[in-house]
């Protein structure tokens, strides 16, 4: 949450800033602001909305530096506004800082600093930090810049990635946190600070990933690491894979679009993975040891975790849990050197998985990560990290890293299943030939696109939608109906098809819109009963599956599937419930990529 960049170099650091801040959107959009070094002292833009309106403001106040810093917000403390905008600045305007996270003892800082005369003019927890960094300047007058931050970032509590210049100190930029991503890119012209590796692609894909505590220390010429000593560190610079053009829409209207359609390359590359880097932390595990599995994540990582439940306790027989990780921690788990916990994050930065994935390995059990962002926190901290070969997700509501975690989640249930020989040698080359299969299969459900485009340009004005399925159907229609809600603000809930009567009945009237997934051929004649009753009461069913033998009066559309096992079907049945919330959202022109309210990476409690 919250987006920070930052550059020092040859080149003019404004454009460079605001087209990092463009890649960075993805992670708040209530405000966006850029602070750059000028004789004397700052030059500083801040504006409320979106960065296009920020760009505006430029227009009329352009800048220009070889060093500034910019960030673009997900407001936590204060409301979104010019002036709760990031870069703050210290009341004698010595210190710009951009932060994200969250400053849990601010309160504290601002008592100390207001009886000392110092003004306060924002709302927000990230102001404290340049108004005690400028405090600790003027107080410790044989200190340089790195001992000011170092004393300031010892003072804070919570979460913090930030970006610090000082206007008596005009060629460094300062990059430090503790909780909250950071890298470090060089090229040949300067150095950047940033939260996330897209925001620098298209100028290097040489990288440090910062760790907690340590102080980066950049100048055109180069950049030097330091810890909370201040002593030197050495890093290693690291090459990032990840192409300039993945970070691009390519021709797509919206990122999102260009993610679902990518999910067939997407598919294949995580699959072929485990014949590589991936092949290692998988085989390394000794599920013999194992007596229970708990799958612990947030949003649609979460969603992916429950349906890999249905797929590893059916050919594992093995226990599993499924737990938001928002909940595990602070649940004290009951997990212990027998279980291993499965934490699924896209960005591997979420503050609540992070957190139960430290109190799991704090409890003695064994972590998997199971991660898109390599050099991010979890991928770093987890005992082993399985990475999705799903290149950068811009757009807020996953769809292809969702789609790689449930490759990779199949994948590791077939090879634990075949270890505790639950399964045959000629079951599992079976099952990992039709995951072999997915990518094809996927890019035929694809080719519906124009029909699930038309259809979903029917679904004009309800105010409510439900999906509902039986096992992994259901499972996989927690997915359909967060996504829709997401991105198309239409309110909608996913049902376990057997639940209904139990409740949500009551809310099934005439021109009610049912999304029913049928993917599980076992339980077909379980979920056409619950089709013909939502029926009865006026709904209309849009069916995903097989479409044969659909006779219920009430189901307006089938969409068929490519056949495929029942545990794989829900790789399939998502493209559908993907690409009909997308199109939803379209039909109502909404900001996809950008949904109100809502970040990618939530790197805040
Ligand atoms: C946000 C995103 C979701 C994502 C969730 C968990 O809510 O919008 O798409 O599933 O965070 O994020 P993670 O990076 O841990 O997968």
């Amino acid at each position: 949450m919250c987006g920070i960049i930052g550059y020092v170099g040859e080149e003019n650091a404004v454009p460079i800033i605001i087209e990092g801040l463009k890649k960075l959107e993805y992670r708040g959009y209530d405000s966006a602001g850029i602070a750059v070094c000028v004789e004397d002292g700052f030059g500083v833009v801040k504006q409320k909305g979106r960065l296009a309106a920020l760009e505006e403001r430029l227009k009329d106040q352009p800048l220009k530096s070889r060093m500034g810093i910019g960030h673009t917000r997900w407001a936590t403390h204060g409301e979104p506004s010019d002036e709760n905008s990031h870069p703050h600045l210290g009341s004698r305007n010595k210190i710009a800082v951009v932060h994200n996270g969250i400053i849990e003892n601010y309160k504290d800082i601002k008592e100390r600093l207001v009886p000392k005369g110092i003004e306060f003019s924002s709302k927000t927890d990230s102001e404290a930090i340049a108004q005690l960094a400028e405090y600790y300047a003027q107080k410790y007058r044989g200190d340089d810049l790195l001992d000011t931050v170092i004393r300031v970032t010892r003072a804070l509590e919570g979460s913090f990635a930030l970006g610090i210049m000082c206007a008596d100190d005009p060629d460094t930029l300062i990059a430090v946190k503790k909780d909250n991503p950071l890298i470090i890119g060089v090229c040949e012209h300067g150095q950047f600070i940033a939260s996330d590796v897209p925001a620098v692609l298209k100028y290097t894909n040489k990288v440090y990933y910062l760790s907690d505590n340590e102080i980066a220390a950049l100048t055109k010429d180069g950049v030097r690491f330091f810890n909370m000593d201040k002593e030197p560190v050495q890093k290693t610079l690291e090459t990032v894979t990840w192409s300039v053009d993945s970070a691009e829409k390519g021709g797509y209207e919206h990122f999102m679009l260009k993610e679902i359609m990518e999910q067939p390359r997407v598919l294949r590359d995580t699959v072929q993975s485990i014949k590589g880097d991936n092949k290692e932390p998988i085989e390394s595990i000794d599920v013999t040891s194992i007596d229970k599995l708990v799958i612990t994540a947030c949003g649609s990582a979460y969603n992916a975790g429950v349906v890999a439940r249905y797929v590893f306790e059916r050919i594992c027989r093995i226990s599993v849990e499924v737990e938001l990780a928002s909940e595990f921690r602070y649940k004290d788990a009951v997990v212990d050197e027998k279980t291993l916990v499965i934490l699924i994050s896209q960005s591997g930065e979420t503050a609540d998985t992070i957190a139960a994935m430290r109190e799991a390995k704090a409890k003695g059990a064994k972590t998997l990560a199971i991660v898109n962002v390599v050099g991010s926190t979890i991928a770093k901290e987890s005992d082993s990290c399985l990475f999705t070969a799903a290149g950068p997700e811009i757009a807020v509501a996953t769809t292809k890293a969702f789609s790689a975690q449930l490759v990779l989640l199949y994948i590791l249930a077939v090879r634990f299943a075949a270890k505790l020989s639950r399964i045959s040698r000629e079951s599992e080359q079976e099952l990992l030939a039709e995951i072999a299969a997915l990518p094809d299969k996927a890019a035929q459900v694809l080719k519906n696109v124009d029909s699930i485009q038309k259809y979903a340009s029917t679904c004009v004005g309800y105010k409510n939608i439900f999906f509902i399925g039986r096992n992994i159907d259901y499972a996989i229609a927690l997915e359909g109906s967060l996504k829709l809600k997401e991105i198309s603000y239409v309110h909608s809930e996913a049902y376990a098809g057997g639940e209904l009567k139990h409740g949500a009945i009551a809310l099934v009237e005439e021109n009610t819109l049912v999304v029913a997934i049928s993917g599980c051929g076992r339980l077909r004649g379980k979920i056409m009963s619950n089709i013909e009753q939502v029926a009865s009461r006026g709904a209309k069913v849009l069916m995903i599956g097989s479409c044969q033998d659909v006779h219920p009066d009430g189901i307006i559309s089938c969409i068929g599937l490519p056949e495929v096992p029942e545990l794989l079907s829900p790789s399939l049945s998502v493209i559908v419930m993907q690409l009909l919330s997308y199109y939803v959202a379209a039909n109502k022109g909404l900001d996809i990529d950008k949904p109100r309210n809502l970040a990618k990476s939530v790197t805040v409690e």
